[in-house]
């Protein structure tokens, strides 16, 4: 085991959106390794149950229901794992919901809901987190999950890309005022690429031709092509303990995203999409 995992051996994670997918892969992997695992989720079923295969199997896990986009219980979440657990090392804001729709079609609650749970969630677990991380003192991880989506545009999935964008801007100041006073925690953004779990399957949004077409075609490719959330978890985790700033479950597709748009706002290109992609929305020009 690398010395960097060795950082996080015997220390405190706390996951959200650890009930599933990529959360639940998280956790599995931190009680792996030896950490204390508090496991937050709005479904306090699937965090129960989890939490009990973890024990079961040796490891050390507190599933606390929580619902990220609402400050207070992030609040009670932190007062919880520091009452039960101490020091927390290292912080993953990983729940999200994906959102299908044309941008005007979204009704305005579901509009809201998705940026309170993908880009709230993030900023209130900081909230939360990061003074009572600042006042220990010592070296801790924050990581924001993020997706590849979040250097691409897709249309129909429009809030969540709004919202993976808004969370590559965040962790990117995050990181630039852990530098300017100077602390010891290291800001990670989670890019995955695909990985099998539930997202699509469970999105909300619109049901129009297009939405329902786009929501089965991801769903499908998710489960055919997705490593699984273990898997994504074990490629995660390292990579944080490393203090890489930009985390990938698959490196080269991150680098495709990250410079077709690069070169996309160098050149000021305006957006448009070839016909194979209007093809794969099932419309066509
Ligand atoms: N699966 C992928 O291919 C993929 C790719 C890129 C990014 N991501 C991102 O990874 C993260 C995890 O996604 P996943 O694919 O594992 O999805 P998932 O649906 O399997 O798991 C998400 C979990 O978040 C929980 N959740 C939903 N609303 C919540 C709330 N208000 N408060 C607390 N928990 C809540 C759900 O109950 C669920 O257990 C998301 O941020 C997603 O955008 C996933």
């Amino acid at each position: 085991m690398s010395d960097a995992l060795d950082r996080l051996r015997g220390g405190v994670a706390v996951i959200t959106g650890a009930g599933s997918g990529i959360g639940e892969g998280l956790a599995r992997y931190a009680a792996e390794l030896g950490m204390k695992v508090v496991l937050a989720d709005i479904a306090a079923d699937r965090i129960t149950k989890v939490a009990s295969e973890i024990e079961a199997s040796g490891g050390i896990a507190l599933p606390v229901p929580t619902d990220v986009s609402d400050p207070a219980a992030v609040d009670a979440l932190a007062e919880r794992t520091y009452a039960e657990f101490g020091e927390t090392t290292l912080l993953v804001n990983n729940a999200g919901i994906e959102t299908l729709g044309f941008a005007w079609e979204i009704p305005a609650a579901t509009w809201e809901k998705t940026l309170a749970i993908n880009i709230n969630g993030a900023i209130h677990g900081v909230r939360a987190f990061a003074p009572r991380m600042i006042v220990s003192g010592k070296p801790a991880y924050i990581a924001n999950t993020s997706s590849i989506g979040g250097f691409g545009i897709m249309p129909v999935q429009t809030s969540y890309i709004v919202s993976k964008h808004a969370l590559l801007a965040f962790s990117e100041c995050l990181q630039l005022e852990m530098q300017v006073k100077k602390l010891p925690i290291k800001v990670s953004v989670i890019l995955p690429g695909p990985v099998a779990t539930r997202i699509f399957a469970d999105s909300k949004g619109a049901d129009d031709p297009v939405s329902t077409y786009h929501r089965k075609l991801m769903a499908d490719m998710l489960e055919a092509d997705g490593i699984s959330g273990l898997e994504a978890g074990r490629r995660i985790i390292p990579q944080i303990a490393a203090g890489e700033f930009w985390v990938s479950t698959h490196p080269e597709i991150t680098r495709e995203f990250a410079r077709n748009r690069a070169s996309h706002l160098a050149e000021l290109t305006p957006p448009t999409l070839p016909a194979e992609v209007l093809a794969t929305l099932g419309a066509t020009e």
